[in-house]
């Protein structure tokens, strides 16, 4: 669990475009205020220890794991969760492939595969499936080998390119 030091202060930043302030301890963890604070649960718990991927969020543009960022470090940035990209339709095509494709089982691990995949897709918009391996690399998932996560980003960037 979290050490909490110092006192709780007022921590302001961007998420998914909306202004936010939450009062927190400056050491608690990005994820936790995420779910409790903000009600954004789309923003999963795995191995809460930098490994997994599902906790996966954009923080100015870099994909980082929310479980390993203290929310003192997240003041003033533009944070971008699964509800930001859920909500955009750019990234319609990603979600329908994961759909079509089987891309999400029990489902943990999703948000932060299409997180992760967005966040390839916006550099490289039409990736290599080495590169697409790359690009999720920092992310696990227990229940579909992969492949079919492969087969939908590549699907979604094939659709993408075609808009
Ligand atoms: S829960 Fe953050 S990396 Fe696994
Ligand atoms: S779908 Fe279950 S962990 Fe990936």
């Amino acid at each position: 669990m979290t050490k909490n030091r110092g006192a709780k202060c007022e921590i302001s930043f961007e998420v998914n475009g909306e202004r936010k302030s939450v009062r927190a301890y400056p050491m608690e963890r990005l994820l936790d205020v995420l779910r409790e604070q903000l009600n954004l649960t789309g923003t999963k718990e795995g191995c809460g220890e930098g490994e997994c991927g599902a906790c996966s969020v954009l923080i100015d543009g870099a994909l980082v794991d929310s479980c390993l960022v203290p929310v003192g470090q997240a003041a003033g940035a533009s944070i971008t969760t699964i509800e930001g990209i859920a909500s955009n339709p750019r990234f319609g095509p990603l979600r329908d492939a994961f759909l079509e494709y089987g891309g999400a089982q029990c489902g943990i691990c999703t948000p932060g595969m299409i997180l992760a995949a967005a966040h390839l897709l916006e550099r490289k918009p039409a990736p290599s499936l080495d590169e697409i391996r790359e690009g999720l690399s920092g992310n696990l998932c227990r229940c579909t080998g992969y492949i079919q996560i492969m087969e939908a980003v590549a699907e979604a960037a094939r659709r993408l390119g075609a808009r």
